[in-house]
């Protein structure tokens, strides 16, 4: 549950534009989350989904428009201050390779001076939380895993404070489908028991629907739709319809849609 004194919109974009190395990959970007929901983006590789996170977190800033989080825009608030509030999933996992699972996982916590056996009890929890045996895991180091427990090991980081926003970048791309599956369901239980707030990018369209409150789809730079999954399905959009044609192309070619149809 937020607190009662959380803001509804916890994250807003204000014609959001930015260039880097002189081209154009963000333009007008005008977006709010509100809390306690997963918004998902889709889009082609290259179209700038995570650049938009980024911009949350602050490690870039707009040339243009403003990023409010938590009611302060970006540029007002102390990165630190701001990152603290907001766990991150990054797309290369991001590892300390010198480090252990568990000084990977419960570096947050230590930062910002938990007690030690409070420490030691959420890093066992949040591997526990993700599908990896504490026993097994926490004293490896990241180059003993596999990339899927690597990315495992990235999640439970993002999540081991606690944070009330969690900006997920391809969580669990490098898992196999069982796994993936079954950390769908871990995931949905959290989003229904904590109510974080979350911004999660995927390629797999599978996997937005299912985990989506809504679905942003950007094109070039541009949010060319957001809405609910219900009503992105049925988006005439020629840059939505694109992104599904996928999805409706496996179902077509599963063998009981032939035997029925
Ligand atoms: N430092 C940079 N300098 C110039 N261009 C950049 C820089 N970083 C990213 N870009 C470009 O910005 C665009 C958006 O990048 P971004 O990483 O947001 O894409 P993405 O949608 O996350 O792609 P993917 O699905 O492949 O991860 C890309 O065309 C990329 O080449
Ligand atoms: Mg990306």
């Amino acid at each position: 549950m937020p607190e009662p004194s959380a803001p509804p919109i916890e994250i807003q974009f204000h014609g959001v534009e930015l260039s880097r190395g002189g081209s154009k990959i963000l333009r007008g970007i005008d977006l709010a989350v509100q809390t306690g929901e997963t918004l998902v983006l889709v889009g082609r590789s290259g179209s700038g989904k995570s650049t938009v996170l980024k911009l949350v977190n602050r490690m870039l800033s707009p040339d243009r428009g403003r990023v409010v989080v938590r009611g302060k825009a970006t540029a007002d608030w102390d990165p630190i201050q701001l990152r603290r509030q907001i766990g991150y999933v990054v797309q290369e996992v991001g590892l300390f390779p010198h480090m252990t699972v568990q000084r990977n996982v419960d570096l947050v916590p230590r930062l910002l001076g938990w007690e030690p056996e409070r420490i030691a009890a959420r890093a066992a929890e949040v591997l526990a939380l993700v599908g990896l045996d504490p026993a097994a895991h926490a004293q490896r180091y990241p180059h003993q895993l596999s990339g899927g427990q690597r990315q495992r090991v990235g999640v439970a980081r993002a999540v081991a404070a606690d944070p009330p926003l969690l900006l997920m970048d391809e969580p669990f791309g490098a898992l196999d489908p069982v796994t993936r599956s079954e950390i769908h369901d871990e995931f949905r239980t959290i989003q229904r028991q904590l109510r974080k707030t979350i911004v999660l990018v995927t390629h797999d369209m599978a996997e937005a629907f299912l985990l989506a409150t809504r679905i942003g789809v950007i094109e070039q730079g541009r949010l060319i739709a957001v809405d609910t999954p219900r009503a992105i399905a049925a988006s005439t959009h020629p840059g939505v319809q694109a992104l599904l044609r996928p999805l409706f192309e496996i179902s077509a070619t599963m063998p009981q849609g032939k035997a029925e149809g």
